[in-house]
């Protein structure tokens, strides 16, 4: 596996390798993904090889700007407005394909719909713009694992299944962006790094949180997902034997965030699970409040408890 900077020379040669069939991880506000040309079937597959993803778990495409987007997806006025408000940023939407969009068939795994985001980070806005084509990419960790935060996450997860990694420091955000649909009415399919009250804001109207589905409309979805290798117990107060993840002030082994700020427990997530995971034993996690982005902290802890 290569490893690039963030020069542009560097991101140049990423960007040609990726416009060339070839398998590259790049940070975003949000996580790292795990770049291919969305518009070459094998390169795509190779993500879900390289991953060990489910090939029913269809992925998001990345793109510079909005108005690329819309030479692959049917955007309604709506869809429009979210753009417009959202984006560059970590909202993902769900639209219908247009039906001559050349867009390899792994990529939506079948469906007629595909996700699109335009990412809020410089390095993948620069990465993008040179590819100068859609990007497919998923978080970049082994299927089912913790996310990836850093590039030392990527590393660990994936070095010897890819072909390069653009170290861009840590994420922002640090967690996926909130995918949503529209049809027939505005659903959240996984919360995510935009909250449900800046949704409903925008589009004047209530946002639903799709249930648990049999079948899967967003493997994000899955029961197990984000999981560490030890066990997760949520709502806790720790046992003897176990290390802690706290919230708010008191002691703990790493704090999601001293002053109980629900931005910066995000922020810390999936790195304090990815080093607790390491230290090997069962983890207790202290109970988070379920407001804002604190319902997406919820769900990607509830999927690691799973
Ligand atoms: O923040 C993010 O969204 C990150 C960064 C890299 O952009 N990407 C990410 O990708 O989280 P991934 O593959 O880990 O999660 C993508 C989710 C999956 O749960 C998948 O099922 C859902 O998006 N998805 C993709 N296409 C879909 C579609 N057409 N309809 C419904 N869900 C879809
Ligand atoms: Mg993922």
């Amino acid at each position: 596996m290569r490893e690039f900077s963030t020069s542009p020379a560097d991101l140049a040669q990423a960007a040609a390798m990726l416009r060339g069939g070839g398998l590259i991880a790049f940070p975003t506000e949000t996580v790292y993904g795990l770049g291919a040309n969305a518009c070459d079937d094998q390169a795509v597959k190779n993500i879900y090889a390289a991953k060990g993803r489910p090939s029913f778990n269809p992925l998001i495409a990345h793109f510079a700007n909005a108005a690329a987007v819309a030479r692959y997806v049917q955007v309604t006025a709506q869809a429009q407005r979210m753009m417009d408000i959202f984006w560059p940023g970590a909202l993902t939407l769900v639209l219908p394909l247009k039906p001559d969009a050349q867009i390899a068939p792994s990529v939506t795994a079948g469906l007629s719909t595909l996700a699109v985001r335009v990412p809020n980070h410089p390095v993948a806005q620069e990465l993008l713009a040179l590819a100068d084509t859609p990007i497919a990419a998923p978080s970049a960790n082994p299927s089912g694992r913790i996310s990836p935060t850093t590039a030392a996450h990527v590393r660990n997860g994936l070095a010897g299944n890819i072909d390069g990694l653009v170290n861009g420091g840590s994420c922002a955000v640090g967690l996926e962006s909130t995918i949503l649909t529209l049809d027939p009415s505005p659903t959240i399919l996984r919360p995510g790094g935009v909250t449900r009250s800046e949704l409903e804001a925008v589009l004047g109207c209530d946002v639903s949180f799709a249930g648990q589905t049999d079948h899967i409309q967003a493997p994000g979805q899955l029961a197990s997902h984000y999981a560490p290798s030890v066990a997760v117990r949520l709502n806790a107060t720790p046992l003897s034997g176990e290390s802690f993840l706290g919230f708010g002030p008191g002691p703990c082994d790493i704090n999601l965030s001293a002053s109980a700020d629900l931005a910066e427990a995000a922020e810390n997530l999936f790195a304090a699970l990815h080093a607790l995971d390491r230290l090997g034993k069962p983890i207790a996690v202290a109970p988070v409040p379920d407001t804002g982005i604190g319902r997406a902290i919820n769900d990607r802890l509830r999927r690691a408890a799973a």
